[in-house]
């Protein structure tokens, strides 16, 4: 809960693209709004595929009750008690969401996972979609723009276009748990790239145990 006097944080933006790894951006989602945060929701058509194929989770993106991604009964991801009404869901194709807009505040944007198509479309500006025009605008109005690709190995051109897009300003947080800390379960894992996805964003979280903390 925000203090009276404390300015309410700026919305997030959270896509999610048809790369594997589902799991991250339930998991994102959950967090995200758990800590009290507002987040807007955009799937592409791939994403909502590999969201059936690896949660179970069968989203019609015509009319999405984004909800059913908070309470996902999946094995990996067990259901948490989270607060309704922070997590607004727009078409994938509806360039009259707000978010399309650099006049609509944000406080950042995840492409979570984001496949090599989207990668590539957004680092050749290609806006055709809600998700490659709200990362478009995120790069263009300086704002945090933070793509987690889930690819291997990485060719020459995926590699190029993550180079075009780092220089663009935008955070590549690659799908690649570290082990330090300890895992012992599949949960373990998403959490340490969520949570390297909150410390981006500037949210915060016990998702992991941090190197060097006791
Ligand atoms: C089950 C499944 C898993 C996929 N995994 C990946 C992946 O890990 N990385 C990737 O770049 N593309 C992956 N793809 C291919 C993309 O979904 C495909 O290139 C698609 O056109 C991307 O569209 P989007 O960027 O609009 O979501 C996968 C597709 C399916 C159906």
């Amino acid at each position: 809960m925000t203090a009276a006097s404390e300015p309410k944080p700026l919305d997030l933006v959270v896509a999610i693209t048809g790369a594997s790894g589902a799991i991250y951006a339930t998991r994102l989602l959950q967090v995200l709004v758990n800590s009290g945060r507002h987040v807007h929701l955009t799937i592409s058509p791939s994403g909502a595929e590999v969201l059936d194929h690896e949660l179970g989770i069968r989203v019609d993106l015509a009319k999405l009750d984004p909800q059913r991604l908070l309470v996902s009964d999946s094995a990996i991801c067990p259901v948490e008690d989270v607060p309704p009404g922070e997590l607004v869901y727009h078409h994938f194709q509806d360039f009259r969401a707000g978010i399309a807009s650099g006049s609509f505040p944000t406080g950042g944007m995840v492409v979570c996972p984001c496949s090599m198509g989207t990668l590539a479309s957004i680092a050749s500006g290609q806006s055709t979609n809600l998700i490659q025009r709200a990362a478009d605008v995120h790069l263009k109005e300086r704002r945090k723009l933070i793509v987690v690709p889930r690819e291997t190995p990485l060719g020459s051109i995926q590699l190029e276009n993550m180079k075009r897009l780092a220089d663009a300003g935008a955070v590549i947080l690659p799908a690649m748990p570290g082990f330090y800390h300890g895992p012992t379960a599949i949960l373990d894992l998403v959490d340490f790239v969520v949570g390297r996805i909150c410390d981006q964003l500037g949210v915060t979280h016990r998702l992991f145990k941090r190197w060097g903390e006791k």
